[in-house]
C-alpha cells in the first residue's frame, strides 16, 4: 500500500471557498496543532504497513495538504485534477510535477490530463469501490457532470454518478465512504433524491451505515479504510459504537485544524496503488 500526503508547513485557512472555512478563526496554535495532526495521521497510516510519499509544501497554496483532490489514480494511471476555485488552481502544476516525479521512480505509470473545460477534483469526487469494481463519482459542487464520461473512458471502468446537494458537503468524500467488505458509511442529507436512490439500489440495507449530522459534521465520513481499520478525525461515541457493531476498529486522530478548512483524514491522503484487478482478487479471497 502506498499513499501520498503533503508536508503541512504552509497549511492555514486564509481564504474561504467552502462554508467550513473561517480565516478569522485561524491561529498560531491551530498551525502548531496542524503539524501534530498531520504527523499523527501519517503515523496511523504507516502503522498499517503502508508507505507514505510526501509532496513538499508550497507557500501560498495552503490546501495542497489535501492531495485527495490532486488526481484520480487507478492501475498506475493518474488523471490530474482541475480545480473550480482560483485559490486552488495553482496546485495543479505542483501536483502534476509530483506525479511526474513518481512516474520517474516507477511508482505510477502514466500521467494524463482532463479535456479543456472539464472540472474534476480528484479522488475527493471519484472513489473506487473495491468490492463492487466501479467508481462512485460526485458532481454538482466542485466537479462537473462532464467529468463522469472522462473518468469512464480514461480508466475503462464503470461509474455511478451521485449529485451532491449541499455546499457543506462539497466533495463526495465528505459524505460517502465505501468500506472493506462492501459496507458503505454515508450521510444521506448530502445527496439529491436521485443520488440516494442510486446508492440504495446498489448497497443492501444491511450494508448501509448512515452517519448523523454530528458524525458527518465531525468529518468522520472522510475516513481512510485499510482492512477492518478506519482512520478518521475524533469521532462521536455514537459512531464508534456503530462501526464496532459492523466489525470495524477506529483509529482516531485529532484533525481539528484541518476541519477548519473543511477536510478530514481521507482528503489529506491519496492512495497511489489501487488496481481494479488485484482488488477483484482480494474480494474473492474475503
Ligand atoms: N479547503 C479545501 C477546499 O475547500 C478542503 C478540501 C478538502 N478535500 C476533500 N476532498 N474533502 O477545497
Amino acid at each position: 500500500m502506498r499513499f501520498l500526503m503533503t508536508d503541512p508547513r504552509h497549511f492555514n485557512v486564509s481564504y474561504q471557498i467552502n462554508p467550513w472555512m473561517e480565516p478569522a478563526a485561524w491561529t498560531a496554535e491551530a498551525a502548531e496543532a496542524a503539524s501534530q495532526g498531520s504527523r499523527a495521521l501519517r503515523d496511523a497510516i504507516a502503522a498499517t504497513g503502508a508507505v507514505v510519499e510526501t509532496v513538499p509544501a508550497v507557500e501560498g497554496l495552503p490546501d495542497l495538504v489535501f492531495p485527495a483532490n490532486a488526481a484520480i489514480v487507478l492501475d498506475g494511471k493518474v488523471l490530474v485534477a482541475r480545480f473550480l476555485c482560483a485559490e486552488r488552481q495553482g496546485e495543479e502544476a505542483v501536483f502534476r510535477a509530483a506525479f511526474e516525479g513518481l512516474r520517474a521512480r516507477g511508482i505510477v505509470k502514466e500521467v494524463v490530463e482532463l479535456p479543456q473545460g472539464v472540472l474534476q477534483e480528484g479522488a475527493g469526487d471519484a472513489i473506487w469501490d473495491i468490492d463492487r469494481g466501479f467508481f462512485w463519482v460526485g458532481y454538482g459542487q466542485r466537479s462537473t457532470q462532464s467529468s463522469i464520461a472522462v473518468i469512464e473512458s480514461t480508466f475503462g471502468q464503470a461509474t455511478v454518478a451521485l449529485e451532491l446537494a449541499s455546499p457543506r458537503f462539497y466533495h463526495l468524500d465528505t459524505c460517502f465512504c465505501p468500506l472493506s467488505g462492501g459496507k458503505v458509511l454515508y450521510y444521506p442529507p448530502a445527496f439529491t433524491p436521485e443520488a440516494l436512490a442510486a446508492i440504495r439500489a446498489r448497497v443492501m440495507p444491511q450494508d448501509r451505515i448512515e452517519a448523523t449530522d454530528e458524525e458527518a459534521g465531525a468529518f468522520c465520513v472522510n475516513a481512510v479504510n485499510i482492512g477492518r481499520t478506519i482512520i478518521m478525525a475524533k469521532a462521536p461515541e455514537s459512531l464508534r459504537l456503530k462501526l464496532a457493531d459492523h466489525g470495524y476498529t477506529l483509529r482516531e486522530v485529532d484533525l481539528a485544524p484541518f476541519i477548519l478548512s473543511g477536510g478530514g483524514a481521507y482528503c489529506m491522503t491519496l492512495r497511489l496503488d489501487r488496481t481494479a484487478q488485484a482488488q477483484a482478487g482480494l474480494r474473492a479471497a474475503e
